[in-house]
């Protein structure tokens, strides 16, 4: 039987008005993916992830989720985005916020947790790690841990996909290095689209690396390959001169510039 796509983009184009963002996407993604998506500011990552989320309509092309429409497909996705509503002023639990994975309007208008609801979250705090934290409000967290709450409450819904959206801008590179790893560990039964800046850390933690500028390049590589730099950034030596590793890079000319 073939692998179905867990994500797949065909011949994709779109954007808000006028303003065409996203040009010709094509791409698929599969349970046991790790993807990496790099690109500058402005460069359509984030919209590319409202696409997939059902969020905005493509101009043309199409998008399925699990084999369904974006908007149905959604149900699967757990998603962090990239600016969270501040809940560090309010006297909000651990537990409230993951909770609010579960909160579903459902046809009795009814928001009450059922035990399954609650074993959910409880998994979600286990498996981040956060578990010992639950009683504690927003405000008494370090930034990496409230990173963890957002990812909790993404894994509540029980997610076949989970989207993150620079889930390391405002963390240290300890903290983002324990959330590679528990990314890393997490993609053992979900597939993972991770949106980064961080280049040296997407680089050596996700399986697989592509770039979003206009255009997406992904050919389901490990490596970040010279195209992609060029087709992102448009400059490779600046890129490399602001200390992209050696082994990102396969072995070609840019590496006489790192000495
Ligand atoms: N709601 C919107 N209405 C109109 N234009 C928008 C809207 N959201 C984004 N844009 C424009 O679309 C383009 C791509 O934005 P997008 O947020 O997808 O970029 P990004 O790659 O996520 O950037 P960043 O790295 O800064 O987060 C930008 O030119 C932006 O100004
Ligand atoms: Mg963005």
């Amino acid at each position: 039987m073939d692998k179905q796509a867990v994500v797949s983009i065909k011949d994709l184009w779109a954007g808000y008005e006028a303003d065409t963002v996203l040009e010709d996407v094509n791409f698929e993604m599969y349970q046991d993916d790790f993807v990496g998506l790099i690109g500058p500011n402005g460069g359509g990552k984030t919209t590319l992830i409202r696409v997939i989320l059902g969020l905005l309509k493509p101009e043309k092309g199409t998008i399925t989720v699990m084999g369904q429409q974006a908007a149905r497909g959604r149900k699967h996705i757990g998603y962090v985005s990239q600016f969270q509503v501040e809940d560090k002023q309010f006297p909000i639990s651990v537990w409230d916020v993951v909770a609010m994975g579960r909160l579903r309007p459902n046809p009795f208008h009814n928001f009450r947790l059922a035990s399954h609801d609650k074993e959910a979250i409880e998994t979600a705090l286990e498996e981040t790690g956060i578990a010992d934290l639950r009683e504690r409000t927003m405000n008494e967290l370090s930034g990496g841990q409230r990173q963890r709450v957002y990812i909790s409450r993404a894994l509540a819904t029980e997610p076949k996909i989970l989207l993150l959206d620079e889930p390391t801008s405002s963390v240290d590179s300890q903290s983002s290095n324990q959330l590679y790893d528990l990314l890393a560990q997490l993609n053992d039964h979900i597939a993972i689209l991770l949106i980064s800046h961080d280049l040296t850390a997407i680089s050596s933690n996700v399986k697989t690396i592509g770039c979003v500028n206009r255009r997406l390049v992904y050919e389901g590589n490990k490596e970040l390959t010279p195209e992609m730099i060029e087709a992102g950034y448009g400059c490779p030596i600046d890129l490399i001169a602001h200390g992209v590793p050696h082994r990102v890079l396969p072995g070609h000319q840019y590496e006489d510039h790192h000495d």
